[in-house]
């Protein structure tokens, strides 16, 4: 199973784009909705954005339709400064255009994204930091508002959680700020790393990516860069559980597994062979899993976008796991829909409680999220009969072509609905 580039860094790094004016290009994108998303954003606020093939390893090795694909964007000398409701309510991802077009135009006006079906998401630390760096930030209307007329400085900013989202805002706007700025308890994701490195190739200065400390030396200006994107831990992650899950084997390619050290850890004691290359990792099982204790922590921890795939091994494995989930307080809105495919799992706050069973047994269930999707599909695997998904656009957002990569792993699978809309538009 060949896995393409991470969601979470090609979206940052199209808007890691807007740093400088002309044509970025940006490689092993992969072909979900929310990169389409992200490009119609990228289009109101005047970038003109085309996708190309990425080329045969793009293609799954199945014939089906490419996974990735190239994405080229041209950014005009003065980016425009607003990203509406609209959009964002669709990716709340594109809340990372405040960074950069802060940092470019001094003004941006940014729809409030507000909260998800995996819980409040918070900005705090975003706008505190941008704060930090000189700008005068407001909320009005549902929008976040921020100003730094006469540019943003350097400043030391300790963040209070190594949150994903606003390590990256700052980074980008901090690229082209007037002196230094030091992120103390900045997060540490490969997808942190990988931006770093696209910035660092359109002539940023920036040490430390991959650790809690970052420090960024401003510069006057950026020059466009062609990057390829880091390989997706957690839809590669997705593939190793789903391995252990279905008492199976899966190679997969594409993804280093120094991402998953924690993970694939996991899948060892719970009585899996894992072997590991560079770039590669297999996971095999041929007997009933172990249960094991998870605790979803930032990277290096095991990540919460595996915690569905988690509790969906735990609901088949032989005795019973503890599951702690520290990131985000609605991840366990899904149990109710693991429960309908019998899995006994009782949660108490940010705990769950999952007593293994031998078998699931098939129902109709909902996706309520992308990971959740992924999740309650592959648990579909460990039931008896049919079970049907519904609401799969969610797993389109994370998972391009999900239902082609099951067949090439062996598993019966139909779409019954078409996608709602276009899973891609080249
Ligand atoms: N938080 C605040 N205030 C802030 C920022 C974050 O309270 O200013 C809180 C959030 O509410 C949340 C926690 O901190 O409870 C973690 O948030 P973080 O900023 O780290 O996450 P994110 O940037 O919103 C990204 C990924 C998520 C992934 C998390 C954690 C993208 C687009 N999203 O979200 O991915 O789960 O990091 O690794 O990069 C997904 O792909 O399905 C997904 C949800």
């Amino acid at each position: 199973m060949h896995v393409v580039g991470a969601k979470n860094s090609a979206l940052k790094l199209m808007a890691a784009a807007l740093l400088a004016p002309g044509r970025s290009v940006i490689t092993n994108v992969p072909r979900i909705t929310d990169i389409a998303i992200m490009a119609e954003v990228l289009r109101r606020l005047g970038c003109a954005v085309s996708f190309d093939d990425d080329g045969a390893e793009a293609a799954g090795g199945d014939g089906g339709p490419p996974r990735s694909c190239s994405v080229s964007i041209e950014v005009p000398a003065d980016p425009g400064t607003e990203a509406d409701y609209d959009l964002v309510r669709r990716l709340r991802a594109s809340i990372c255009v405040l960074g950069p077009l802060l940092a470019r135009r001094g003004y941006v006006r940014v729809a409030h994204p507000g909260g998800d079906a995996i819980g409040s998401r918070g900005l705090d630390m975003h706008v505190a930091g941008l704060a930090r760096m000189g700008a005068e930030i407001s909320g009005e209307h549902g929008f976040v508002i921020a100003s730094a007329p006469r540019g943003l400085h350097g400043a030391t900013i300790w963040l209070d959680f190594p949150s994903v989202g606003a390590t990256e805002n700052l980074v980008m706007a901090a690229v082209l700020a007037r002196g230094v700025t030091e992120i103390d308890n900045a997060a540490r994701e490969p997808e942190i790393v990988d931006i770093c490195t696209m910035l660092t190739q359109m002539g940023a200065r920036i040490d430390g990516a991959g650790t809690s400390m970052l420090r960024i030396e401003g510069v006057s200006e950026l020059r466009p860069v062609r990057h390829a994107t880091v390989g997706d831990r957690i839809v590669a992650g997705t593939w190793a559980f789903a391995a252990a899950m279905t008492r199976g084997d899966v190679t997969v390619t594409g993804a280093s597994p120094a991402f998953l050290e924690i993970a694939l850890d996991k899948l060892v004691s719970a009585g899996c062979l894992v072997e590991t290359r560079a770039d590669a990792f297999r996971v095999r099982l041929d007997r009933r899993p172990s249960a094991v204790d998870v605790v979803t922590l930032p990277f290096p921890g095991f990540a919460t976008d595996l915690l569905p795939m988690a509790i969906g091994l735990a609901s088949v494995s032989e005795g019973a796991s503890l599951v702690t989930e520290n990131i985000f307080d609605g991840r366990f809105m899904f149990v109710n829909e693991m429960a309908r495919l019998g899995a006994d799992i009782k949660t108490d706050g940010h705990h769950a409680v999952v007593r293994g069973r031998e078998r699931l047994s098939s129902a109709p269930v909902r996706a309520t999220d992308i990971r959740a999707g992924a999740g309650l599909v592959i648990a579909g695997l460990c039931a008896d009969g049919v079970t049907e998904v519904s609401h799969v656009h969610h797993v389109d957002r994370g998972y391009p072509d999900f239902i082609a990569d099951l067949r090439s792993l062996g598993v019966e699978v139909e779409r019954a609905t078409a996608p709602e809309e276009p899973a891609f538009t080249l």
